[in-house]
Order: structure tokens, then sequence, then C-alpha cells
């Protein structure tokens, strides 16, 4: 249990880990490459952790070494376990992370010597992985999941046919695993979106020499071999950086400096629903780094008004939905979401989560299957007291959310099993602490 309440300032810089989704690639893609990678700046959460032991499993080298995480890629045709149990499969622990396993099932459904199975926690066991098994099934892919269609899943690696892909949701992880299988797969394959999801992959695909085209929202790539990207720089993470602009816009005396933030417009849909609810965000010194648009943050306290967040603006701010509404809950007037049917399927249903945490807070809302409606009270200091702690689960964003309650409204909060956050950022208490005077 971690408790938090309003200091009478939130004033300083908050240092946010390594983006938690470019830190997945930046140690997956090179280990495609025959070459090695040096790695700076890499999320320090237990999900891009998993994907690190889960590479180790599977022969790669991966090391820390002067500051910089190393990675000896090789060809996925040499990839291969050291180890496997008497089933001949090597089991490879995604723990909470969607992004491992989806993302890693991709790879290893073209790998011909690797069969394994793909585990992970309560929270990920519920997540749907038909989505990705089916079109992966159609290029050729040998995969068993549960029963459920979810996790454990077994996979046995063999070789792939191209094949065109129309996504009925817009998935980064989804859109990814089938570029990484089709970069190792015979002829073309054409993933087409709803609408343009996070395009980290193409990006690093394309900087390490794989042969792609991206026509409005159909990307396409063709099989070839990867080269190994030298030394790369990860940004830091937006998702997390909105947790301390939210907290700045709401508590009454904050100036928040966030330094070295990933603005790559496909994960920075927040920013600008924040600034159009009147959030005091700046944008300064914006630099390209990596091959991603990178910037510093600065964020004020601010009033918020009420706003409408429409459909297509949902994926390039879903991981921040959670914080938005809290946001929402503390403007003036009534909010709305609408397409986010999809926040029924992360590390917990977040659309009943918010609700309940809404509810705790004296909030009125309503919603359906896909949108969600806030009565904004105006101002953080017209939340009422949670009656008892918060109780997160295994979902990391609505452990934040809760915990940025107690920082910025009147009465101090309670969060349950917060260890939960180091999913994705394990630093978040001591950095909140630095800041709060
Ligand atoms: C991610 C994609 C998104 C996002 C997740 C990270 C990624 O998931 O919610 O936190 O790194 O590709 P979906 O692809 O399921 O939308």
């Amino acid at each position: 249990m971690q408790n938090f309440s309003r200091p009478s300032a939130l004033t300083g810089t908050l240092v946010v880990p390594g983006d938690k989704s470019i830190s997945h690639r930046a140690l997956l893609l090179p280990a495609l490459a025959d070459g090695v990678t040096r790695v700076r700046g890499i999320s320090d959460g237990h999900d891009v952790a998993a994907t690190r032991k889960a590479l180790q499993l599977l022969g790669i080298s991966i090391e820390d070494r002067g500051g910089a995480v190393e990675i000896h890629g090789q060809p996925l045709q040499r990839w291969q376990a050291a180890q496997t149990g008497k089933d001949g499969l090597v089991q490879l622990d995604c723990g909470n992370s969607g992004t491992t396993m989806r993302l890693l099932l991709g790879v290893l459904a073209a790998a011909p010597l690797v069969r394994a199975e793909l585990l992970g926690d309560p929270s990920l066991q519920r997540r749907p992985m038909l989505r990705v098994v089916e079109p992966l099934r159609r290029m050729g892919a040998l995969i068993e999941t549960s029963s459920t269609g979810s996790a454990p899943l077994q996979v046995r690696g063999r070789s792939l046919v191209g094949s065109d892909h129309v996504l009925q949701v817009a998935s980064a992880q989804l859109k990814s695993a089938l570029l990484l299988a089709g970069v190792h797969a015979t002829g073309a394959t054409h993933v087409t979106e709803p609408v343009l999801s996070r395009d980290h992959t193409e990006r690093m695909l394309a900087a390490m020499g794989a042969r792609m085209e991206s026509r409005d929202l159909t990307v396409a790539v063709w099989p070839g071999p990867l080269h190994s990207l030298g030394d790369l720089q990860i940004p830091g993470d937006p998702s997390s950086a909105a947790f301390g602009a939210v907290a700045a816009a709401l508590h009454p005396s904050a100036e928040i400096r966030l330094p070295g933030v990933c603005l790559n417009p496909t994960r920075v849909g927040w920013l600008r629903v924040l600034q159009r609810m009147g959030g005091d965000v700046q944008v300064l010194q914006e630099q390209q780094v990596g091959g991603e648009l990178v910037g510093e943050l600065l964020g004020r306290s601010s009033r918020l008004r009420a706003t409408v967040v429409r459909a297509e603006e949902v994926p390039a701010c879903i991981d921040e939905l959670p914080i938005l509404a809290l946001a929402a809950s503390a403007a003036e007037g009534t909010s709305r979401f609408d397409g986010i049917e999809e926040l029924r399927v992360k590390e917990s249903d977040r659309l009943a989560a918010i609700e309940k945490l809404m509810a705790a807070l004296g909030i009125a809302t309503r919603s359906g299957h896909d949108w969600l409606e806030i009565d904004g009270v105006g101002a953080p200091d017209h939340w009422r007291a949670l009656a008892q702690a918060w109780q997160p689960g295994l979902d990391h964003r609505m452990a934040m959310s809760a915990a940025v309650t107690g920082l910025t409204g009147p009465h101090p909060v309670g969060v349950a099993g917060f260890a939960t956050v180091a999913s994705s950022w394990p630093g978040f208490v001591s950095q909140f602490k630095d800041l709060s005077q």
C-alpha cells in the first residue's frame, strides 16, 4: 500500500523512463540483425525486462555495458533456445506485457528452430490474442491458444507466406506482429489499419534496411536481411509524461519540467487533448533523436474545461485515457470520449475501472460499450474523499491515475498493490517525491 497526499507545491523536473514501446522494439528488432546494437535510455520497467529475458532464453546475448544495453543480434533462422522443457518447448514469461507477447509471437511464428510457450500473469491471460493469432495463421503460422483464445500460447516456428491484412482495430501490437512476421515471410505483406496507430516498428525497420512502403493507412513490407542500428538513444516515455503534465494542470501550485520526451505525433494525442482543455503545457526544444521527434514539456497549474475526444483521436491517446478522464473530472462541464472500446481489453477493463474511480471521487458518469461521459466538477477540490484504498489490480496506469488524485486533490489516497506501477515506471514515487514541497 502506498499513500499519496497533496504537497503545497509540485515544482521541479520529472525524469520519465525511456519509452516503453520503443524500448521493446529496440531489443527485439536489433536481436534480428546480424551485429551489435548499443541502446541507451532503455525503459527500466518490468514489461521491457520481460522482453529482454525472453530474448536471452532464445539465445540472444544482451548485456549492460558502459551505461548502454548491448544486443548481439542474429538472423531469425539461427534463433534457438539453449534449454527447453520435456515437451521441447522453451517457456517465455511475458508477465504483464501485451507488447512482449504479441510482438514475440509474430517473430517466433517464423523462427524455424523455435518451439515456445508464451505465458502471462493473470491480467495478460485475460487479454485477447486471437486478433494476432488468426492473421498469423493465415500466413501459415502454427499457434495454439487456450480455449478462450488467449495465453498461454504455444508456437512452432515455420516458414510463412506474406499476405494482406485489413485490421478491424488500430493496434500497433497487432500491426507490428504482422510486419515482423512479414519481414521473415516469402513475398509481400500489407497491413491496413482503420486509423494510424503508433509507428515505431515501421520507423525502426526502415532504419534497419527493411524494404517498406507506406501509403495512407497501409504499410507494406518485403522479406530481407536487417542490419544492426549501431547506437540508439531511447527518448522519454510520453505515456509516463502524461501523468506529470496532468498532475501539473490539476495541482494549484505547480510547474513541472519534463525533459527529453518522445513527441511522435502517433503518441501525443493526449497532449493535444489536454491543451484543448486549457491545460498549460508548453513544448520546448524540439529535435530529432534516434529517428523520433523529442522535446521538453513544461506543465503548469491550469483551469480545465470539458472536451469531446473523437474516435479518430483515440489511438494516439489510448494509454492516457485514464489520466485524461481524471483531468475531465476536474474540468468545467461534461466531457465525452467516443470509440474507446479498446479500453475494455487493456491491463484491466479500464472503462469500468475509470468509472469506478470517478464514482469513488463523487463524479457522475454515463457510459456505453464504447463511450464515456464525465460530468466535471470544475476543480480537484470538489472531489470526494475515497472511502477506502484504491485497488488497481494488475493495472499500472490505473494505479498511477489514483496516485495523481492524492497528489493533486484535497484528500489523501491509499493505493493497494502499488508495486504494479513497475510495469512501466518503477521510479514513480521517488520522482514525484522530488517535486513535492
Ligand atoms: C503498444 C500498443 C498499444 C498500447 C500499448 C503499447 C505498443 O496497444 O496500448 O501500451 O507498444 O505497440 P494495442 O496495440 O493493443 O493498441
